[in-house]
């Protein structure tokens, strides 16, 4: 089997996970949940929680403790997916990349109008910490309620000003710089960006799973190198890539005149970027995950991903 249809599998079980935490299209408010629940359900790759739930996974074999089915990670998981999925709804606006079409689907300003977008994007958001805070409802004694209690404080932190709303900041000041940015701006944008709620999705999972404080250091750094390559990949498949397969347009980086790391170094050094940064991650991902983790050949497929 290949492996591109071993992590759509895996997509399938982690959004039956999602689902459970969706919230009821009912009531004056209805409108706004149908909309949240559209880009929700449009079917993305689900990799952030997927790394959320696989580092928690590995992180619990380490230690030799029962996983009790992932009862901690899953409120989590779905939480991380509705901030990812607030940021593209409102990456996708007219005001910010003005983008028609996302995960296959028109997206959500379209359907709904701006304002509903807004508003979705709102209620994901909020909706997220709702969802995360219903896992002290599940811990087993002080202990499990410091693990959630610092998992909040990493998912709040790497969503907000100091993660990925700072690199939108900077990524749309950007916009008609080009080569005036300094590398220092450049590498800001997609360490924060994207790289942000990665970081989040793997130091979450490693949290929760009790892991101590050298081994989450760790996967912040294996998970920032997944998160930069990550991004590198999406600006160049928004060059080289196929609107069917990925779902979203291609050209919106240049249609914006955005700055990207293949704009500001060129395609050569993006693809070199992209396999060193991933090699890096890997040899982490050995030492704090072990050899048998699921996360090793992950990010070794997110290189050459096509979508
Ligand atoms: C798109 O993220 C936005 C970026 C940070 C590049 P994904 O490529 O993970 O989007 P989905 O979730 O699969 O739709
Ligand atoms: C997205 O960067 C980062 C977010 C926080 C949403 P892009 O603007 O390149 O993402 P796509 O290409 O629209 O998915
Ligand atoms: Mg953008
Ligand atoms: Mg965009
Ligand atoms: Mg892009």
């Amino acid at each position: 089997m290949s492996f591109t249809r071993t992590v759509n599998e895996k997509a399938l079980e982690v959004e039956n996970i999602l689902k459970e935490f969706l919230p009821a299209e009912e009531g004056f408010q209805k409108t706004v949940t149908q909309a949240m629940n559209y880009s929700f359900l449009a079917g993305g790759k689900r990799l952030r929680p997927m790394i959320l739930q696989e580092t928690f996974r590995s992180v619990c074999v380490k230690r030799g403790t029962d996983p009790r089915e992932d009862a901690l990670a899953r409120p989590f998981m779905a939480a991380i997916e509705m901030i990812h999925t607030y940021s593209l709804i409102h990456d996708d606006l007219p005001a910010m990349d003005n983008d028609d079409y996302r995960r296959g689907r028109k997206t959500n300003h379209v359907v709904y109008g701006e304002a509903m977008a807004i508003l979705a994007g709102d209620g994901l958001l909020n909706y997220a910490y709702e969802t995360a805070i219903k896992a002290f409802g599940r811990c087993r004694g002080e202990e499990e309620r410091i693990r959630v209690a610092k998992a909040l404080e990493i998912l709040a932190g790497k969503a907000g000003i100091y993660g990925m709303v700072g690199g939108q900041c900077v990524d749309v000041e950007a916009e008609k710089k080009g080569l005036t940015i300094s590398a220092e701006q450049m590498s800001f944008i997609d360490e924060n960006k994207t790289a942000a709620l990665i970081e989040a999705s793997m130091m979450i999972g490693a949290v929760l799973a009790g892991a101590d404080a050298d081994t989450v250091e760790q996967a912040e750094k294996c998970a920032s190198n997944i998160g930069i390559a990550f991004q590198i990949r999406d600006d160049i498949l928004d060059i080289e890539g196929d609107e069917q397969v990925l779902g979203k347009p291609i050209g919106s980086d240049e249609k914006n005149e955005k700055v990207t790391y293949v704009s500001y170094y060129g395609m050569d050094r993006a693809k070199e970027k992209v396999e060193s940064l991933s090699g890096e991650a890997q040899d982490i991902l050995r030492s704090i995950a072990g050899e048998d983790s699921f996360l090793i050949p992950l990010t070794a497929w997110l290189i050459d991903r096509e979508k």
